[in-house]
């Protein structure tokens, strides 16, 4: 059997203690955290105890000089996932890193350079694209099922879904509200559904006005309204090299009704609907033989209880099997690149070049 992989987690708040650590816990014979690191010393140590870390600290330079650790999560806030990513991989280790990649592009720029240079996986951890129906999919979708995919709408609105915890409406430490924190999962399925295209440019447009409104309700509780410097909802118009293009809707506030989020791939042989309810059970593929149209519903979707242990799993079977990277930086860097574009083209009302280069 191969040699049991040692791993770092940096960062243990609500990530971590939620996906990292049972997805590592999922594959006992294959791997074990044996570092918990965290600013907050207390969270660390309470971490290490309840799930049997043998090592606490507070600064991840100390499990970066554990020579015997192969790889490490960086689940920290968006603010604190570029130095610690480019250390580790400088220090030699494996790097599974919390989404976005970045607070933006040139810091993703300069984190692929890292993985680039150290030869190491730097996988991102966007974990839809594991689901069953993500699964289920991407196989229908190589195999030929839905032709060339040309456009996609892609939608993760919230009504009144502000984080009122940790640091999300707060842009210098976010890098920005629900285009980087939600709209980048749907963005990055999207994006897999369609095999990652060359973004070339984007034309975007921001609003802040629910989200600073002290007067309106909020399911997740309340906030303080003047620390809101994130938008609430962000559209996206961005095209792409092969001359596809998505429609991307993004807000933590909005009126409409519910929480729609999934996405709809238009293809010269077929569309599809998946939307997430319950791990996008809510998948149907429109096509047409014969003259005549059908909507049909899969049945065997493959029932993947947790896409972020699977996404965990695959992270294992990399290192494992020596690359490549299921999640590749490079696609980190191309969502943070269509991000800063859109934010950019919000203030300059005009469309923005985007340059994915590395
Ligand atoms: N993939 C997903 O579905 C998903 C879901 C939630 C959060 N996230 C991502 O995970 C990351 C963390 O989010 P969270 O909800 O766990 O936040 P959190 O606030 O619950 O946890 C972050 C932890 O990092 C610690 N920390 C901050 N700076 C540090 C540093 N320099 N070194 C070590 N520890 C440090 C904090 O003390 C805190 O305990 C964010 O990037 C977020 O976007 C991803």
């Amino acid at each position: 059997m191969a040699k049991k992989l040692k791993i770092g987690l940096i960062g243990t708040g609500g990530i971590a203690q939620s996906c990292h650590i049972p997805g590592y816990q999922s594959l006992p014979d294959e791997c074990e955290i044996v570092w918990a690191c965290d600013t907050n010393e207390e969270v660390a140590k309470k971490v290490a105890a309840e799930h049997g870390i043998a090592n606490v600290t507070t600064n991840y330079q100390d499990v970066l000089s554990d020579a015997s650790v192969d790889a490490v999560s960086i689940t920290t806030p968006n603010k604190f996932h570029k130095q610690p990513t480019i250390d580790s991989l400088k220090a030699g280790k494996h790097v599974l890193c919390e989404k976005p990649l970045a607070m933006n592009g040139p810091e993703a720029r300069d984190m692929c350079k890292a993985a680039r240079d150290s030869g190491k996986i730097l996988q991102v951890a966007l974990q839809q694209r594991f689901s069953g129906a993500g699964q289920f999919m991407r196989k229908f979708i190589a195999d030929g099922g839905m032709g060339e995919i040309y456009y996609a709408r892609a939608q993760a609105l919230r009504r009144r879904g502000v984080p009122a915890w940790g640091v999300f409406i707060d842009k210098e430490q976010q890098g920005g509200g629900p285009l980087i924190d939600i709209g980048v999962h749907i963005l990055d399925f999207t994006l897999t559904m369609m095999g990652y295209p060359k973004p070339v440019s984007a034309s975007g447009m921001t609003w802040d006005t629910l989200g600073k409104n002290p007067e309106l309700y909020n399911m997740w509780g309340d906030y303080d309204r003047t620390k809101f410097t994130v938008e609430d909802m962000a559209v996206g118009f961005i095209r792409f090299e092969n001359d596809a293009v998505v429609v991307l809707e993004s807000s933590f506030m909005s009126n409409l009704d519910g929480n729609p989020y999934g996405t709809q791939l238009f293809g010269t042989k077929a569309g599809a609907r998946m939307y997430f309810d319950q791990q996008f059970k809510g998948l149907e593929i429109y096509t047409e033989q014969n003259g005549q149209l059908f909507n049909m519903t899969p049945i065997n979707v493959p029932d993947v209880k947790s896409p972020h242990t699977e996404e965990i799993v695959a992270f294992v079977r990399a290192i494992q099997s020596n690359g490549p990277s299921p999640v590749p930086g490079e696609q980190g860097l191309i969502l943070n690149a269509i991000f800063d574009a859109l934010y950019k083209s919000a203030e300059t009302r005009t469309e923005e070049k985007i340059d994915v280069s590395f």
